[in-house]
């Protein structure tokens, strides 16, 4: 396969075009950025550690019965997936309280949310990717209500599928981001799932493996990954 031009560079990713139609590769950077891209910085082995991460998620959630745009790693920094039309929404789905919902709804960090709850977000970083439901998504066109069942249905299944995981490696699923697309007409997932677009705490100590190490600059964030990572069953270098 052929990589060519760059067609989306994101802060920590950027896809390029393939000589296949229905393929893209995805180039996972060293960079990070959190507060939409107020606060950013440069993690060695980030983009590496971020990659394997996500083929060893993607390739669990499809062993599980997910459809995914996943195809294959195919370098240390790059991975293969299926071209999507995405839609411009992001799926939360939370089953303990942290971040934005404590700031939104005054709960504390770290109550139980039971049920585990469900939130939709615009993609959209000017606007700080504001909250939406299902009414605005159907007004505005953003997706059909069939597809947004679809979304909601196969992001609840990613979570019993990762809860469970995540327990077995002694860490807790705290809450997490998926987009989707359509590929041929059948909603996938279309994310990438790490450390990046989720929380993840210790079960026991509740320490913090994910993104907020960044965010609140406690330190040691690509290592808390890779701790995240090896706890999985995960080997990197
Ligand atoms: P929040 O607490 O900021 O709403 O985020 C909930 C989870 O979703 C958290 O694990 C981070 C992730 N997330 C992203 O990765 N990107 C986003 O743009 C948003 C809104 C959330
Ligand atoms: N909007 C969130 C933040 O800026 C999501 C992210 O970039 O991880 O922290």
């Amino acid at each position: 396969m052929e990589k060519r031009e760059e067609l989306y560079r994101g802060k920590a990713k950027s896809v390029y075009v393939t000589d296949d139609a229905d393929k893209l590769i995805l180039f996972f950077h060293d960079d990070t950025s959190a507060f939409d891209g107020k606060k950013i910085d440069q993690l060695a082995r980030k983009g590496m550690v971020n990659n394997k991460f996500n083929a060893f998620v993607m390739e669990k959630l499809q062993a599980a019965g997910i459809p995914t745009h996943f195809e294959a790693l195919l370098s240390d920094q790059e991975s293969v997936v299926k071209r999507l039309d995405m839609f411009p929404i992001e799926c939360v789905v939370r089953n303990l309280a942290a971040g934005s919902i404590c700031r939104r709804l005054g709960v504390e960090e770290g109550i139980a949310v039971n049920p585990p709850t469900f939130e939709f977000f615009l993609k959209n970083d000017a606007l700080g990717d504001p909250m939406i439901n299902e009414y605005h998504i159907e007004s505005f066109g953003w997706a059909d209500a069939q597809s947004v069942e679809k979304m909601k249905e196969l992001t609840f299944a990613v979570n019993e599928i990762l809860k469970a995981l995540f327990l077995d490696g002694g860490m807790l699923l705290v809450d997490y981001k998926l987009e989707f697309g359509l590929y041929k007409g059948e909603v996938i997932l279309g994310d990438e799932f790490t450390p990046d677009g989720c929380r993840i705490w210790d079960q026991e100590t509740r320490e913090k493996l994910d993104k907020d190490r960044f965010r609140q600059g406690l330190g040691d964030v690509v290592e808390s990954y890779e701790v995240a990572g090896r706890r999985l069953g995960l080997t990197f270098d």
